[in-house]
């Protein structure tokens, strides 16, 4: 059969906290050739635990791999066209490996993970002026149980095996991205052991001004360097993917991995948000909304975070973003669906809420894991408020979507008042961005259009496009005007500001209750 001839295609690898994704992009028009996704099993083995199986992680990135092969294979397309892979990941998850055995010392703690609250809270009770903040001119982070250097504490705290593997020098740390780069290039034999700056960035361990790991910052949280991963810019050669020839997507083998960026670094990136004050907002398990700031990190007033963006390139300049996380986002729908199963696919919300249109008064903040942005209250549990006997499921489910808008629109202002420059309009992506109700009600609720890129994959883009741009890759370039038209859709506001003001005085108070309902 004949095959076709394609310009150079750039793959990339998507591990997110739900699912892992791989996908083949055409570096000429960034078309999405192919792709495939895998979901991610999740743990909960006690309240506010949340873990994940790393080995299930590099599975399914594997698995990924070998059906989009196949795929392009069909299309008739040759795998090897594929000149570079980028990798973007599930942020401040941490693992902890033994380099010589490979093997993983416990399971991946999730970003969402709540066992370090009491070290968290403990911490803080020691800064001067119990001040949260204690850390940020160095890290932009607030202390937090969200960061990877508690949880890292925690892991070399409580697990026998991970002490030890410290103790005789056998121990890697990493968040997902090293994980999978250090297999994906040969693990035990020869891995190469690194991250990029943005992963590095949410640690807690970096100093976001030198852009290197700090040894304060280590000594503090009693982490021994040595464990860390060497940290690299966000678009160069990391390693060659080294696949054993039995694996079908050994013919991945030989290939670059030449990109690397946080999945919120990458939408940024996939956005095209490559100037100051441009922003994007992710729906994912959870919502992140960042926007640009340039070459200087801005610290926010608000409770923002200050965060790495991308360094696309060992020489390149870092760009920095202020960021708003929310925790739970795409999260409420799957409680929705796995704990109170009024749903039993994640599609099925849209038109139960749809149904209604309405939450008739019913408010829900799904702080599972504490609030995160603008708050960053860690005690602060879930409520659902306003019901009478006339509430069913469908206002619920209405109420959940509305939730999602709600906390964007909160992070939204923070970063108005931060920046002095209300964002005019809202670039969005994610999966949750199919929920054509949840972005109408998103543009209502902030009263500003929402606009949505037709390729819904933004992140792995980003990825896929550090990767292409590489030295020694250079397949793809980063010039705005070189990269072909985004066609998007654009959602307007539909209800006045007043009503749109008043539910959100109404939100306002569920999160007061939500942070003060134990006292
Ligand atoms: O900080 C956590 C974030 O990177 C997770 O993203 O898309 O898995 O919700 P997502």
């Amino acid at each position: 059969s004949h095959r076709i001839t394609m310009g150079p295609l750039v793959a990339a690898i998507d591990q997110g906290t739900s699912s892992t994704r791989f996908l083949v992009f055409n570096s000429k028009t960034a078309e999405l050739l192919s792709h495939h996704q895998v979901e991610i099993k999740q743990s909960f083995p006690k309240e506010g635990w949340v873990e994940e199986d790393p080995k299930e992680i590099l599975q399914s990135v594997y698995e990924c791999m070998e059906r989009t092969c196949e795929k392009l294979t069909q299309l008739n397309i040759d795998i090897s066209n594929i000149k570079a892979i980028g990798v973007t990941n599930q942020r401040e998850t941490t693992l902890v490996w033994d380099k010589e055995t490979g093997e993983p010392l416990y399971n991946a703690i999730v970003w969402l993970d709540l066992r370090t609250q009491s070290t968290v809270e403990r911490l803080i009770s020691k800064t001067p002026g119990r001040n949260k903040n204690h850390l940020k001119h160095k890290t932009g982070l607030p202390i937090s149980t969200y960061f990877s250097a508690v949880k890292l504490r925690w892991l070399m705290d409580n697990v026998d095996e991970v002490h030890e593997a410290v103790v005789s020098h056998r121990a890697m740390f990493g968040t997902v991205d090293s994980w999978l780069i250090w297999c994906l290039t040969g693990g035990k034999s020869g891995g190469v052991h690194c991250t990029d700056v943005t992963n590095a960035s949410r640690t807690m361990l970096f100093n976001i001004h030198t852009m290197t790991w700090d040894p304060e910052l280590c000594k503090y949280f009693g982490i021994p360097m040595e464990i860390l991963p060497s940290v690299r810019s966000s678009s160069e050669i990391y390693g060659l993917m080294k696949i054993c020839s039995s694996r079908k997507s050994g013919a991945l083998s030989g290939i670059p991995i030449s990109g690397c960026l946080g999945d919120q670094s990458a939408a940024l990136v996939g956005q095209m948000c490559f100037q100051d004050g441009q922003a994007k907002n992710t729906y994912g398990t959870g919502c992140f909304l960042l926007r640009n700031t340039g070459a200087k990190p801005v610290m926010s007033d608000h409770g923002l975070l200050t965060t790495v963006a991308y360094k696309l390139g060992r020489d390149k300049p870092a760009c920095y973003a202020l960021e708003g996380s929310v925790a739970i986002a795409g999260a409420v729908v799957r409680w929705l669906q796995d704990n109170l199963g009024i749903i039993s696919a994640s599609e099925e919300l849209e038109k139960l809420a749809a149904s209604v249109g309405t939450s008739y008064g019913c408010y829900f903040v799904p702080a599972f894991s504490g609030l995160y942005a603008p708050y960053w209250e860690p005690s602060a549990r879930g409520i659902i408020c306003g019901l009478t006997q006339f509430t069913n499921k469908r206002h619920l489910a209405f109420a959940a979507l509305e939730a999602v808008c709600f906390q964007t629109r909160e992070i939204l202002d923070a970063m108005n008042q931060d920046s002095g420059i209300p964002l005019n309009q809202l670039q969005v992506d994610g999966g949750m961005t199919s929920n054509r109700l949840l972005m109408q009600l998103q543009a209502d609720i902030l009263c500003i259009p929402v606009v949505k890129p037709s390729m819904p994959e933004t992140t792995a883009l980003g990825a896929a496009m550090a990767a292409g741009a590489a030295e020694g890759v250079s397949v793809w370039s980063l010039n705005p005007e070189d990269l072909s038209e985004v066609t998007s859709e654009k959602f307007e506001p539909q209800i006045n500001p007043e009503e749109s003001e008043l539910r959100y005085a109404r939100w306002k108070k569920a999160v007061e209750k939500s942070m003060n309902w134990e006292t």
